[in-house]
């Protein structure tokens, strides 16, 4: 599906990092966007700086469903429909799984997991009467390959790659695409509160990559009506290497990101 003049598309953590992103390369391609967080402040400025008219502020919380339906319908109604709906506020806390906090583990699956259902269900209702459309679900490398530290955090985005993976069939003759997103390490502010914990294995910070530079390949994978993105390039090279042998995707890992990546047994 290209995006153009005429996409109304609605976007879930617009706020902030990867979402941000995705929010200014659809308006600075004419598109109208639903900016969907739970900062109303932060997301109405984001609607009143961007370019072009029709943004919309629509604070939400993901993980609640009558919410996420609510905001789409508004958004829906005001725009005159919805043709891009990408499902992708997140939260991460990582660590030792036996220390993790049991409200952490419910809010990762609540948010990235239960957030996407939501938001898929919501915006294919519309898309589907319409015919046309398309569902983006930003996953993670996670999913690829699930690392230690994040058992939880790469549960939580396999769930939303095998559910990508059998929506994207029984999407088939609906004139609705889906794309499955993988990126790897962004720089955003996903882990600001939780920076002095992060694993050894975990690069990030300068060296991660840039959001826009993500979001510029992802609208590119809409408008090829690819089913998967991976970027960098390297995250989907490492879940072929795991497909193909989880100790040949180890001995890469240790390679590239040393032993803690994946410890031996
Ligand atoms: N950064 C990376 O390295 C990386 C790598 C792989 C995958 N990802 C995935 O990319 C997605 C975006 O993350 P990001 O890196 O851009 O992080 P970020 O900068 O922290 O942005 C997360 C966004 O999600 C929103 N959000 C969090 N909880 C929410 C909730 N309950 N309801 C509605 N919105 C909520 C946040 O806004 P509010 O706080 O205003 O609600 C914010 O807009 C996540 O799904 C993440 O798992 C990120």
């Amino acid at each position: 599906m290209e995006v153009g003049a005429d996409t109304r598309a609605l976007v879930t953590g617009a706020s902030s990092g990867i979402g941000r992103a995705l929010a200014r390369q659809l308006a600075a391609r004419g598109a109208r966007v639903g900016l969907v967080s739970r900062s109303r402040a932060e997301l109405e400025a984001l609607a009143a700086e961007l370019p072009g008219d029709g943004h919309v502020a629509l604070p939400c919380d993901v993980a609640d469903r009558a919410a996420v339906e609510a905001a789409v319908a508004a958004f829906a109604e005001r725009a005159g429909g919805l043709d891009l709906a990408v499902a992708n506020a997140g939260v991460a806390f990582y660590g030792p799984f036996r220390e993790l906090a049991p409200e952490r583990i419910e809010r990762m699956t609540a948010v990235n997991w239960l957030g996407t259902v939501w938001t898929a269900r919501a915006a294919l209702e519309p898309m589907v009467a319409a015919g046309r459309g398309h569902l983006a679900i930003v996953s993670s490398g996670a999913a690829q390959r699930s690392f230690p530290d994040a058992a939880v955090y790469g549960a939580t985005k396999s769930a939303q790659r095998a559910f990508g993976e059998a929506l994207w069939h029984e999407l088939a003759g609906t004139g609705v695409g889906l794309t499955v997103v993988y990126p790897g390490e962004i720089a955003t502010a996903l882990h600001d509160h939780e920076k002095e914990r992060m694993p050894v294995w975990y690069r990030g910070g300068p060296r991660a990559a840039d959001p826009d530079a993500l979001a510029e390949a992802v609208l590119a994978a809409i408008g090829d009506d690819r089913r998967a993105v991976a970027f960098p390039r390297i995250v989907g090279l490492l879940g072929i290497a795991h497909g193909l042998s989880p100790r040949l995707a180890d001995a890469v890992l240790r390679r590239l990101r040393g032993a803690t990546a994946a410890p031996r047994r």
